[in-house]
């Protein structure tokens, strides 16, 4: 394998810090540059911002300068707020870097629903169709090709697992798919607000967002193609529990046609035949957090009642690797053509 030059903006994230981690593991990668925000006047050890680091890699995270990350890298993994990415992917595409975004910013085709969902107009919409939506157990050929992946929402990634197959097998009817969440506080990045204070977020647990998440447009956009004619319909309500990672989505269906447990099985054993990453649980075993945190892995459990034409099924992930920096590393062995699971422990 030849080694390819990497650069994380936003190092200093929850994010940026596991691509970090998994990246000194990788075989075939040479961390090159580490950018974060500019609240730092001269770069600083990445030991001094993360201990853990010291003594495996001797970097600095610098301020954030597009084209001192072009020029330092083959391709460059982007874990930015939302609506900073959009301004510095056109310099890195323009000096011939690949990129993996994992942010928001180019999961969305539609500029008019990124501005929708996303509160302000988008500065490149030129670049949105020509953008993958990277998720490799679906599409792993276009992965391979593109310039530019944008890799999905934590959320949204436990969803589309768990709905593609059952959509393409016609077995669950698409319209009012209803999604119960929970996530790990992790998921909202590592920013001070006071509904994340530990007086606030111990022994609580809320909905936010209650069908109004932006994960929603994604997930509908990435099903549509399955779902064929008039797309879905989701009902996604979003929680927030006390834990550090993870993330366990529980979907109601309607089966549109009699099925079993066992058809349900066969479904996804056929759909994820060679999708390392997605195990699927043996009849009433059910995914607990503990089971995929620390993990690339998405666990899929489910249970038909065939009474009442109805079929339940959980998905769990970490939301910081299968939801995040895994999942965006799984995307860059797809578009080096290593096998996926380099570096992740599959
Ligand atoms: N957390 C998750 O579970 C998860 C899952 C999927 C996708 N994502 C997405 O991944 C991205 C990163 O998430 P995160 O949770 O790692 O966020 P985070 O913990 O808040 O980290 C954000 C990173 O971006 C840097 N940054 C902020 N504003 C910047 C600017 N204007 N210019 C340059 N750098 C800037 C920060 O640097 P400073 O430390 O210097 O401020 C920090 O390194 C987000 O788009 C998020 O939606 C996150």
């Amino acid at each position: 394998m030849s080694t390819l030059k990497v650069a994380i903006a936003g190092a200093t994230g929850y994010a940026g810090e596991e691509l970090i981690r998994i990246l000194l593991q990788h075989p075939s990668i040479q961390l090159t540059h580490l950018a974060a925000s500019a609240k730092w006047d001269r770069p600083v050890a990445l030991a001094d911002v993360f201990p853990r680091f010291a003594g495996q890699l001797d970097l600095s995270v610098e301020s954030l300068d597009p084209a001192r990350l072009a020029s330092s890298c083959d391709v460059a993994f982007l874990a930015l707020p939302h609506g900073v990415s959009m301004d510095v992917v056109p310099i890195l595409l323009k000096a011939g870097r690949r990129i993996v975004d994992l942010g928001s910013d180019f999961r969305l085709r539609d500029s008019a629903a990124y501005a929708q969902w996303y509160g302000k107009p988008h500065t490149h919409p030129e670049l949105l169709a020509e953008a993958v939506y990277g998720i490799p157990e679906l599409s792993k050929e276009a992965i391979a090709r593109a310039r530019l992946v944008a890799n999905p929402g934590c959320y949204a990634t436990s969803i589309i697992l768990a709905l593609a197959p059952l959509l393409r097998a016609k077995l669950v009817e698409r319209e009012w798919m209803v999604v119960d969440a929970k996530s790990g506080l992790t998921g909202a990045g590592r920013k001070a607000e006071p509904s994340m204070m530990f007086s606030e977020m111990n022994e609580n647990l809320w909905p936010y967002k209650v069908n109004h998440h932006q994960h929603t447009p994604e997930v509908e956009q990435a099903l549509a193609p399955f779902a064929g004619a008039g797309g879905v319909s989701l009902c996604f309500v979003p929680h927030v529990v006390p834990m550090n990672r993870g993330i366990l989505s529980t979907m109601y269906l309607r089966l549109a046609k009699t099925a079993t447990w066992d058809d349900v099985h066969a479904t996804y054993r056929d759909f994820y035949r060679e999708a390392p990453f997605v195990r699927l649980r043996p009849q009433n075993q059910w995914p607990k957090i503990h089971d995929v945190a620390g993990t690339n892995y998405c666990d899929l459990a489910w249970t038909v009642d065939q009474a009442k034409r109805g079929l339940i099924v959980t998905a769990a992930i970490d939301n910081l690797l299968k939801g995040a920096a895994g999942q965006a590393v799984q995307n860059l062995n797809v578009m080096a053509g290593w096998p996926e699971t380099t570096g992740l422990c599959a």
